[in-house]
């Protein structure tokens, strides 16, 4: 039996108690036997949760790109690792061998250590979906740089503060995107933020629309003359298990956003292990996640993950609904899609639309079908299982988050007896518990409690960037020597996960983590507001959708409050992005809150979900008056 590779329910379980009764071997055999490592290591494992201190693999010594490129060159070296589908059907998709991209890799990495990049330093990368995107990360890891790729569609301001907060020297990016029938102007972005940006030295200018753009003389380059002139051969640095690989920012309850800290060993065995097992990958296989590689999906089931196991994963840089509803289905057929990895959000978008969208496509290739970002209502997964799956592809609902690294709680294919909505169960290594609101242990079968993990697993973040603090404090100090996901679970009578949602103010919407103050830092900043706050409130096709709650200095006619309404979507555009922008806005005058002053979101959020009936005790509310207020003008 290889633990490598799970086949069956029997085998799942026999693995899944190895895992737990004696983790450091477990982890152990499965490094050893699937990697490449320039020096083993000391100790598999070191941890206190109380610190946090959390080391795999330590006194190891590798490199991740290594990994995920020359190790499959002598027997892989002419298979296809990135198939990138542009955005515009008509433009011809390309296949890029694995060694086509090592030569790549190692061009952009002598291109980085001539502009110089040197190990430890940050870069950021700021890019459309396109081949490129995934060079510079791998450039980064070969010459042991640290990666902190922003998604190209936060705004100047958000992209400011995180290439700040990490200290990043160089930024990567492009003239400018495709986004179905638009194009985004990236580099006028970048450079918006970098007048905040003393730190950087350096752009680097992918060219994909050919839109004109300024460049500046001595900081900005086009990045393909550099290519073009750097040697192929590019030694790699030879890495620290436990130096950090990347840092990726997600958001959180202060209006800071985290910097989640991944290091190298440990991520790599994880994503590639989770790889293998939840998509039941076979060598000819094509793999396809939507994702962009702007989220934790990207990085570790685009990126690391596949090209770990010597994969072929598919890029895609458009939309699903550009030039219409059917542009995944058919770029399935044209390359044959196996494994499909989505969000729920984007199912449930795509189930609006007329069936002959899918019927015009041959989508027998498929295998397995995935789901991650936000729980999957049953609605759609049906309509998914039904129409895409044809009821013979197994769904994965995988639960993980920016902080685990890799797939924590899933189905393993033609394993696990899919239920539709759960999790269902854990993965080798994964200790889930729930938890009552004192810290208890809540033992048994169909119960619900605050999921925790009780035990480290290779890929979980090390530390919030510059703020181990915040770290402990976010994670391991709710729940004494657990970490806390922040999310509520029920467990079922044979012991599936089924993920409730998050029980902290952070919101999903369209399986992006929304965290609500720094959307009210921005409204704040609108010279008519006095206060905000923010709550989800349940929509069609997004999951979650932002409702706001504002008090305006003075009250005045509706037409202002129109006005004021479309300047506050303005204002968080430019410090976040449109994906934060509120869809209801509803002006009050007060907000109710605890005599401490803490705003009760609790009672926010029912009304926002018109849950009306039983508002639950407001007693010891300091202004229970506004509630009404509030109900009676709810929208
Ligand atoms: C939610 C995305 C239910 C959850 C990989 C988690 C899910 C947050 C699922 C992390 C799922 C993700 N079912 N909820 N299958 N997958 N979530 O950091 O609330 O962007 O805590 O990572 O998304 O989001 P993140």
């Amino acid at each position: 039996m290889s633990s490598y590779h799970i086949k069956h329910l029997e085998e799942y379980f026999q693995v899944y108690r190895k895992s737990i009764t004696d983790p450091e071997s477990f982890w152990e055999e499965i490094a050893e036997e699937h990697f490449l490592w320039r020096k083993r290591w000391d100790k598999v494992l070191e941890w206190d949760f109380s610190k946090p201190d959390i080391k795999w693999f330590q006194g190891a010594k590798l490199n991740i790109s290594e990994n995920c490129l020359d190790r499959h060159l002598r027997t892989k070296g002419e298979k296809t690792a990135i198939i990138f589908e542009p955005n515009d059907p008509e433009e011809e998709a390309r296949h890029i061998t694995y060694n086509e991209l090592h030569d790549r890799v190692c061009r952009f990495g002598n291109v980085l250590k001539k502009q110089g990049i040197e190990r430890g330093d940050r870069v950021c990368i700021y890019m459309p979906m396109i081949p490129d995107l995934a060079v510079a990360l791998l450039a980064c890891a070969r010459i042991g740089a640290v990666h902190s790729v922003v998604f190209a569609g936060f705004s100047a301001i958000a992209l400011a503060t995180r290439i700040n907060d990490s200290d990043c020297k160089m930024v990567i990016t492009s003239d400018g995107s495709y986004r179905g029938a638009k194009t985004l102007d990236l580099k006028a972005i970048v450079d918006d933020s970098l007048e905040d940006c003393p730190g950087v030295k350096t752009v680097l200018v992918a060219k994909r629309t050919h839109n004109e753009v300024s460049m500046k003389e001595g900081r900005d380059f086009w990045l393909q003359p550099l290519l073009d002139d750097a040697n192929q051969s590019c030694s790699m640095e030879i890495m620290d298990a436990e130096d950090p690989l990347f840092i990726l920012y997600t958001s959180g309850s202060t209006g800071m956003p985290k910097g989640m800290v991944h290091t190298s060993g440990g991520y790599m065995v994880y994503t590639a292990y989770t790889f293998k097992n939840i998509f039941q990958y076979c060598d000819e296989d094509v793999y396809w996640c939507t994702a962009d590689i702007g989220w934790i999906t990207g990085h570790s089931y685009i990126l690391y993950g596949p090209l770990a196991n010597g994969a072929t994963t598919l890029m895609f840089e458009g939309v699903p609904n550009y030039p219409d509803y059917g542009r995944f289905w058919k770029i399935v057929e044209k390359h044959k899609v196996n494994q499909f990895y989505t969000a729920p959000t984007v199912i449930r978008s795509l189930a609006k639309q007329n069936l002959d969208y899918i019927e015009k496509y041959d989508l027998s290739s498929l295998k397995v079908l995935g789901s991650v970002g936000e729980p999957i209502n049953e609605e759609a997964w049906h309509w998914y299982n039904d129409n895409i799956g044809k009821k013979k592809s197994p769904i994965v609902d995988t639960w993980w988050q920016t902080e685990t690294g890799g797939i924590m709680i899933s189905p393993i294919p033609f394993t696990t007896p899919t239920k539709p909505t759960y999790a269902t169960l854990p993965l080798p290594g994964i200790q889930p518990v729930l938890l009552d609101k004192e810290g208890d242990e809540i033992t048994g079968n169909q119960v619900n409690g605050n999921l925790c993990i009780k035990f480290p697993w290779p890929s979980i973040a090390r530390t919030i960037w510059g703020n181990h603090e915040r770290f402990r404090d976010t994670y391991f100090s709710a729940f004494k020597n657990q970490y806390f996901t922040g999310d509520g679970a029920f467990r079922d009578e044979v012991g599936y996960y089924r993920i409730i949602g998050r029980v902290d103010d952070v919101i999903i919407v369209s399986g992006h983590n929304m965290g609500t103050a720094p959307i009210e830092d921005a409204i704040n900043e609108h010279p008519a507001v006095v206060e905000s706050a923010i709550v989800g409130f349940p929509h069609d096709i997004k999951g979650n959708a932002l409702y706001g709650f504002v008090i305006l200095k003075e009250t005045g006619e509706s037409r202002v409050h129109d006005n004021v309404r479309k300047e506050i979507n303005q204002i968080i555009t430019e410090h976040i992005g449109p994906i934060a922008k509120l869809d209801k806005i509803q002006f009050t005058s007060g907000l109710p809150k605890t005599r401490s002053g803490k705003i009760m979101r609790r009672i926010l959020r029912k009304i926002a979900n018109h849950e009306m009936d039983d508002m639950g005790d407001t007693s010891t509310l300091l202004n229970p008056e506004v509630v009404q207020e509030i109900i009676d003008n709810v929208k």
